[in-house]
This record gives C-alpha cells, sequence and structure tokens, in this order.
C-alpha cells in the first residue's frame, strides 16, 4: 500500500459548507459514493452551521479533518472575506487540518477571502471559478428563463461558464489527495459565451424562444427590488455583476484540466442534457390546465 492508498483510508470526515447547494451537494454526493465521511454544513443541516450565528460554528467543526467552505450568499459581497477568516480560525482551532475554498475569479472580496483561507495556518486550497452553468437551472436565473427573458447588466462581455460537476469534480480529487493542494486551481468552461449566446443555446435545447435583454446596472438593480429581492441584497449583487463583468473573467484557464486531466464541460453539452429534464419548460411548470 503506498502512502496515498494510506491517507485516503484514513481520512476523517469533511465538512461541506453549502452542501445542499449547487456545488456542495455535489462535492458531498462524491465523496459519499466513495465511502468517505461527509458532514453537511448548512442551516438546514443536524447540526445546524448558519454564516450569520457564530454559536453554531464549533459544533460544525467538531472532528472534522478537511473543510469545503462555499460562503453564502456570495464571498465578493461586503464582509463575507472577514467572516470567512473568523471561520478559519474556529475551524483550525476545533484541529481542521486542510480548507478548501470555493472562489470568484478576481473580485476584490473574492481575493479577500482567498487570503483569509492562505493564511488560516492549515493546508488550503482554492477552486476558482467563472460563473456557474447552474445558475441558469438551480439557480438565480430559472424565473427568467420560464419567463422567456433574461435580463442582466452583462452587454456582450463573454464568460467561460463552467459546470457545477466540474468544480465538485476539482474539489474531491484535492480533498482526496487525488490532485495535490496548497495551489489556486483556476476552473472555467471550455469556451467564451455571452449572455446571449448562452442563452441562445438554452433556447434551442429546449425549443423555446427565450431572448437576453441587456439592461443597465441601476435597472437591474431596481427590477430586483420590484421582484421582492431585499434592498441590499439587490445592492450587492448589482454591485457583483458590475465588477465580475466588467471583462476580468473573459479569458479560459486550464485548472479543471490540471486537477483532473480531462476537458471541462462543454455549455451545448450542459444545455441539451439539462433542457432534457423539462426544468426550462413552461408546461412542466405551470402544470394541467
Ligand atoms: N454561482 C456562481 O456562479 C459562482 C461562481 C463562482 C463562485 N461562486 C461562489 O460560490 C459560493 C456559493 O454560491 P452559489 O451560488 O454556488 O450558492 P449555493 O452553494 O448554491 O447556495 C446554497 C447553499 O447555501 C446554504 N446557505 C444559504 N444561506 C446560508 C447561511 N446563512 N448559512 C449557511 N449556509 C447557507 C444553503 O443551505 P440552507 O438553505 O440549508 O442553509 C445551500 O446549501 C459563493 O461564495 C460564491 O462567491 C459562485
Amino acid at each position: 500500500m503506498n502512502g496515498t492508498q494510506e491517507s485516503k483510508q484514513e481520512k476523517g470526515p469533511t465538512l461541506v459548507l453549502g452542501g445542499t447547494g449547487k456545488t456542495g451537494r455535489r462535492v458531498a454526493e462524491r465523496l459519499t459514493a466513495r465511502g468517505l465521511p461527509v458532514r453537511i454544513g448548512s442551516r438546514s443541516a443536524e447540526p445546524p452551521f448558519d454564516w450569520e450565528d457564530e454559536v453554531t460554528w464549533s459544533p460544525a467543526v467538531r472532528g472534522i479533518e478537511s473543510a469545503y467552505i462555499t460562503y453564502y450568499p456570495d464571498l465578493a459581497f461586503p464582509g463575507a472575506a472577514d467572516k470567512v477568516r473568523s471561520f478559519a480560525s474556529v475551524a483550525v482551532a476545533g484541529g481542521v487540518r486542510h480548507l478548501v475554498l470555493l472562489s470568484g475569479r478576481n473580485e476584490a472580496g473574492a481575493l479577500l477571502g482567498e487570503k483569509a483561507v492562505q493564511e488560516s495556518g492549515v493546508p488550503w486550497t482554492v477552486v476558482r471559478s467563472s460563473f456557474m452553468n447552474q445558475n441558469f437551472d438551480e439557480g438565480f436565473w430559472v424565473d427568467s428563463l420560464l419567463s422567456g427573458e433574461l435580463a442582466a447588466p452583462a452587454g456582450d462581455v463573454a464568460d467561460p461558464f463552467i459546470d457545477a460537476d466540474d468544480i465538485a469534480d476539482v474539489a474531491v480529487a484535492v480533498l482526496t489527495g487525488d490532485a495535490p493542494a496548497g495551489r489556486v486551481y483556476e476552473v472555467t468552461g471550455p469556451g467564451l459565451l455571452t449572455f446571449a449566446d448562452a442563452v441562445g443555446e438554452i433556447a434551442r435545447a429546449s425549443g423555446r424562444e427565450i431572448r437576453y435583454v441587456l439592461v443597465s446596472s441601476e435597472e437591474f438593480r431596481t427590477g430586483l427590488i420590484v421582484e421582492g429581492v431585499p434592498a441590499d441584497f439587490a445592492r450587492d449583487l448589482t454591485a457583483l455583476f458590475r465588477e465580475v463583468l466588467d471583462g476580468r473573467s473573459s479569458y479560459l484557464s486550464d485548472g479543471v484540466k490540471l486537477a483532473l486531466g480531462r476537458e471541462p464541460r462543454d455549455f451545448k453539452d450542459y444545455a441539451r442534457e439539462t433542457a432534457a429534464t423539462g426544468v426550462w419548460n413552461i408546461a412542466a411548470v405551470a402544470g394541467p390546465r
């Protein structure tokens, strides 16, 4: 038996923060499928973990060896990096020996969050990700797509949308020792798409007419408030979009290939396979009349 196999056998539990969310759920499923112990960290888990309630943090890290950290709502939001820094110190004091952070791509707040785990005093890994495909079917954009119109302040900026399955594969490779820790894996999909391109692929795959509408940041913020999003959240989300959609993420990176030795999933494949689930099918949502 070599050292890698031994360390895998001896591996203690992994805490997966956001373990019911887009990447966390996939990370938890993959670790569990490999017979590795997992604890979900979220408000609905037992014990509950809440980023807004520090009292919940120590019980969540008790007996944990590694943590996959996804901050909610977004690492780029004001105050997020401080929370991650405080969590990292609770985790390290509680005996956690490896922190894997899901980060955004070069937003100022995300870089501060990365610094917080890099200065935690234990081995760290950063998975620095572009926009996720799953924002379109598991997140923010589903209702817009169902309405036939996705309005975003994205102009014709192109982003290398990445699949949450690829992010989870990279995180699991690092957590299990299949890929080296102690580095930043900058992960993107295989191609650059504008929001108009992405919406076009989804429309084609689902056989529907869906348009992308360019709006200003101010129109976007106001639209969120009209939809019932709290004003603070709308302000911070708008600021995040303004920052991340300024072209800083319009390039490809090879983090998936580096960690996994394979290419990332193509957006077309994501759109086709996801459309087949019926998630963008209005009839399925509306039900029989
Ligand atoms: N989405 C993207 O395109 C993208 C791209 C790059 C980086 N990121 C980063 O990924 C992180 C997660 O974003 P995401 O969009 O993928 O979200 P997500 O993980 O899908 O968020 C949902 C998860 O967060 C948990 N959660 C919600 N409120 C919580 C709270 N107060 N305390 C603890 N857990 C809470 C939810 O469980 P409960 O409801 O049970 O609490 C659920 O497990 C962010 O920090 C973001 O910066 C996202």
